[in-house]
C-alpha cells in the first residue's frame, strides 16, 4: 500500500518508516526540512516538504503523495519535559493537535484515502472508576490548569479525526513511550532525571502508567493500516504498573540510587497538581481493544523486561 506519514523524522516515525518499508508499504513522508528530505529520499523514502500549519502545502502534498493510508504522528515535544511548566512544554504540541489534524484529514480526502490514523495518548482519563481504564472512560476534562489544554487539545485532534468516517479512521491512544528515542532511553530527559534523583516517588506511588515500547507502538501502527474497525485504540503493553513498582525498577535498570520519597503535600507545592496527579491517582490504560480488533502482540508485553532492554540491566 502507500503510506504517507507526517512525523515520519520524530520518537515514532523513525522505527515506523523501515517497519513500512519491511512490510511491503511504498512510503512518503512529509518533512519541514530539506536535509531531513534527504536522508528520508536516501532510505528509499518518498519526501515532500511541507509545514502542517500551511493547508494548501499539506494538500498538495498528499494529492502528489496518493496515499491509501495518511499516518499522522505530529508532536513537538522538548527533548527533557520539565513537568514543572507541563502546560508550556505542550503548547506547541497542542497547536499541531488542534490545527494541523484538520489540513492531514483534508489532504487525505482530496487524494482519495481509505483511512487516516492518528497519534492520541492514553494517560487523559478522569482518575476516577477503576484502576485500569479502557477507551470508553471518561477524559479529564476538568484536569489541573497546566494539563487540560492538552487534555482539550487532544481531544480535538480526536474528534476531528473519528468525524471523518469516510476516511474510515483510527485513533491510537499509545501509553507512555520508552525505547531508543524517548525520553525513557538512556540518554532521555526522564531517565536522566531518575539517575539525578530528581525524579521522585510521591505519595504512595499509587499512579498507574501504562507503557508501550516506541518500537510495539511502530508495529501496532503497522497493524493499524487495514482490517479492523475504524474508532479509538489505546496501544500499551500489559502490565500497568504503579510508579511504585515501575520507578524503582527504571532506577535500578539505569543502575541509579533508589528514587527519593516525598510527600504528596511537597509534591503539589514544588511540582503542582498535576504532577501529583500522574504520581498518585493516575489510571492505567488497557489495550486489549486494539489487542483483539487487529490480532496484534507487543514484543514486550511487560516493561519489566522492556526496561531491561531499553535502560541496561539492573544491577
Ligand atoms: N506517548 C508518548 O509517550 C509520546 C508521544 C509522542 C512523543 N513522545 C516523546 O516526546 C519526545 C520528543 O519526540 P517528538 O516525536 O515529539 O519530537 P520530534 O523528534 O521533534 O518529532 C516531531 C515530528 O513532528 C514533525 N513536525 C513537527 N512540527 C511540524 C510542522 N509544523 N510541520 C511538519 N512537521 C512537523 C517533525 O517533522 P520535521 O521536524 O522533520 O519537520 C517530526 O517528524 C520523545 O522523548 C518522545 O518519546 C512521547
Amino acid at each position: 500500500m502507500k503510506i504517507l506519514v507526517a512525523g515520519a523524522t520524530g520518537a515514532i516515525g523513525r522505527p515506523l518508516l523501515p517497519r513500512l518499508r519491511a512490510a511491503g508499504h511504498d512510503v512518503a513522508a512529509i518533512t519541514r526540512d530539506e536535509r531531513r528530505a534527504d536522508a528520508l529520499r536516501a532510505a528509499g523514502v518518498q519526501a515532500h516538504v511541507a509545514d502542517v500549519y500551511d493547508r494548501d502545502a499539506v494538500v498538495a502534498a498528499c494529492v502528489a503523495a496518493a496515499p491509501e493510508v495518511v499516518v499522522h504522528q505530529l508532536t513537538a515535544l522538548p527533548k527533557a519535559l520539565d513537568v514543572r511548566r507541563y502546560r508550556a512544554a505542550m503548547r506547541e504540541t497542542n497547536r499541531l493537535r488542534a490545527e494541523a489534524t484538520p489540513h492531514l484529514v483534508a489532504g487525505a480526502r482530496a487524494a482519495g484515502a481509505r483511512r487516516i490514523v492518528a497519534q492520541s495518548i492514553s494517560f487523559i482519563t478522569a482518575p476516577e472508576g477503576p484502576p485500569v481504564h479502557d477507551e470508553d472512560a471518561r477524559p479529564f476534562t476538568d484536569a489541573p490548569a497546566q494539563l487540560r489544554d492538552a487534555v482539550a487539545a487532544t481531544l480535538a485532534l480526536e474528534e476531528t479525526t473519528l468525524a471523518a468516517t469516510d476516511l474510515d479512521p483510527v485513533v491510537l491512544r499509545y501509553g507512555f513511550f520508552y525505547g531508543p528515542g524517548t525520553y525513557y532511553a538512556p540518554d532521555g530527559g526522564t531517565a536522566q532525571e531518575i539517575r539525578a534523583r530528581r525524579f521522585p516517588l510521591v505519595g504512595g506511588g499509587t499512579g498507574i502508567s501504562s507503557f508501550v515500547h516506541v518500537e510495539d507502538a511502530a508495529d501496532a501502527t503497522v497493524a493499524a493500516l487495514a482490517g479492523g474497525a475504524g474508532g479509538r485504540y489505546n496501544v500499551t503493553d500489559e502490565e500497568p504498573a504503579a510508579a511504585a513498582q515501575w520507578l524503582p525498577h527504571a532506577a535500578a535498570c539505569l543502575g541509579a540510587r533508589r528514587p527519593l520519597r516525598v510527600p504528596a503535600l511537597v509534591g503539589r507545592l514544588a511540582a503542582g497538581p498535576h504532577a501529583v496527579h500522574f504520581a498518585t491517582t493516575l489510571r492505567g490504560n488497557s489495550g486489549a481493544r486494539f489487542r483483539e480488533t487487529f490480532g496484534w502482540t507487543p514484543a514486550y508485553p511487560s516493561w519489566r523486561e522492556g526496561f531491561r532492554q531499553a535502560l541496561g540491566a539492573p544491577a
